[in-house]
């Protein structure tokens, strides 16, 4: 890693000292080993406390503060790797050697140029729409432009769907959760290429999708950016490692090692989290084997949400908002008194300071401090007194605590990036950790069907239309 950023390094490494002061990682004893199926949880509304599937790929330990990929801390990818390097491990399930780290690389460089999507971007009504529908709407123009989805001869060969009619199961009774019935289809044959296709277009469902989405949901987000804003968009460096190369194509700036160093570590913060609303929304669209574009597309509609990805955005409003230091206690009392949820903070999983804030709080300061900015400074000053404020009022009862939200907008206006990209760029780190899971639950794919409890009235006498008496306004 370059001399400049050894700076930034340490103050991961702090972050990490603080995060485990006193207590460290330590092993379960049979640590989610051997599920047997059907497995007992208390559900919540929302779902809160459902298990939906197993995975390999991260695990987040909410009462301690943990968030592990692959069995590697985030801290430590921090640290020392790279978006790269956590995409290919997030994928695989190891970390590469150098020789598969390059070939992976270079894999992406090859796929961030998408001059099919761009021209169909260009034909899209881009400044009147939000950014993330553009970046919705662009995952269905990737589709196009690199699979044989929409070719006249591709059929999907439903014949080998085995029959199990999720409705045969009777919904007054518990589900009993054996393995009573294979739902997949014989994926190679459903995915099947038609004769004389265009050798740059992939399946669906492979490697190549993978990191074509991982790859170019980033071009996808930055071309956005430059047609939003009428500026030229600018095409890919392949010299340049993915988080550059994003800023380059967003700003238009080459960045400096250290802006360089600080993206890597925010989109390696972002990349994966359990199965969150918009990762779990991807799995859901996979699950019916309907294709990875789609499921990518339904996950960047989930994360776009206030209360999901789309709260990085209403923080920075909500400082602006505060409008000075002073001000905090007074605001946080009335939005209390109004029973406002506070952007950037709160977490259905973390009852613990949330990881991946105490990274971004120290970076976010970094960066203020840095850039000099008086107005940079006042965000950062209002941010933390209200973070004080709330951890103050509702740390301790309520377990609320900064999330990856809170911090995250100040470091990226600090890298030169608009508002409005705030939760696109969450996706185009969330895409790998989408992918990822994925890939990992179509192994063994079961459709996700879960049931309502039906609250409404039974044996209701239908009425014909004009004998219903009409209601008087
Ligand atoms: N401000 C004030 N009160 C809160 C907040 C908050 N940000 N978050 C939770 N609470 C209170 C809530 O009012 C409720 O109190 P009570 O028990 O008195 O009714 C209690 O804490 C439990 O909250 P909940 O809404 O039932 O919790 P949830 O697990 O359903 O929701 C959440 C989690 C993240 C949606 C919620 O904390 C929230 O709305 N936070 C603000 C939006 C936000 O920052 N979202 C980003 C989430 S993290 C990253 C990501 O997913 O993108």
């Amino acid at each position: 890693m370059h001399e400049n950023t050894k700076e930034i390094t340490e103050l991961v490494v702090n972050a990490k000292k603080q995060a485990y002061e006193g207590k460290g990682i330590v092993p379960e004893p049979a640590f989610t080993k051997n599920i047997k199926w059907p497995v007992k949880c208390i559900v919540g509304p929302g779902l809160e406390g459902a298990i939906a599937c197993e995975s390999k790929v991260g695990y987040v330990n909410g009462s301690q503060g943990w968030l592990i990929y692959r069995g590697y801390d985030i801290f430590d990818l921090c640290a020392y790797s790279t978006y790269e390097e956590v995409c290919y491990l997030l994928l695989f399930g190891s970390l590469p050697s150098e020789k598969q780290l390059n070939s992976f690389k270079k894999d992406l460089i090859k796929l961030r140029s998408i001059p099919g999507t761009i021209g169909l971007l260009r034909k899209f009504p881009i400044k009147e729409s939000n950014a993330m529908a553009t970046l919705r709407i662009g995952t269905n123009f990737l589709r196009r432009e690199s699979t044989y989805l929409d070719l006249p001869d591709y059929k999907p060969d439903t014949t080998s769907a085995i029959s199990a009619d999720e409705d045969s199961i009777p919904m007054e009774t518990i589900p009993k959760g054996e393995r009573h019935a294979i739902y997949e289809f014989d994926k190679s044959k459903n995915t099947k290429k038609p004769d004389n296709v265009d050798k740059n277009l992939y399946s669906p469902s492979g490697y190549d999708s993978c990191c074509r989405l991982i790859s170019s949901v980033a071009s996808v987000a930055a071309a956005g950016e430059r047609l939003r804003t009428s500026q030229v968009v600018i095409k890919p460096d392949p010299e340049l490692s993915h988080a550059a190369n994003l800023i380059y194509m967003i700003t238009g700036k080459r960045p400096t090692a250290v802006e360089e160093r600080i993206m890597d570590i925010i989109l390696i913060l972002h990349a994966d989290h359990g199965i969150n609303a918009s990762t779990f929304a991807s799995l859901v669209v996979a699950s019916t084997l309907s294709d990875i574009y789609f499921a990518v597309g339904s996950g960047v509609a989930a994360l776009n949400g206030p209360l999901h990805g789309g709260a990085n955005e209403r923080v920075l409003s909500m400082l602006l908002e505060i409008g000075s230091p002073e001000n905090v206690k007074d605001w946080f009392k009335k939005a209390r008194s109004e029973k406002r949820k506070i952007m950037g903070f709160g977490h259905r999983v973390y009852k613990a300071y949330d990881p991946r804030a105490r990274v971004l709080g120290p970076l976010a300061e970094f960066l203020v401090n840095a850039s000099g900015s008086s107005e940079n400074k006042k965000i950062f000053e209002i941010a933390k007194a209200l973070e004080n404020e709330v951890v103050i009022n509702l740390g301790k009862d309520k377990k609320i605590f900064p999330n990856v939200d809170f911090y995250s907008g100040i470091v990226y206006s600090c890298l030169g990036f608009s508002q409005e990209m705030f939760t696109p760029l969450f996706a185009v780190s969330r895409v790998a950790g989408w992918v990822a899971r994925i890939a990992e639950y179509l192994e063994h794919n079961r459709i996700f069907r879960p049931r309502t409890i039906y609250t409404g009235p039974l044996n209701k006498k239908y009425i014909p239309i004009n004998k219903r008496i009409k209601k008087v306004k």
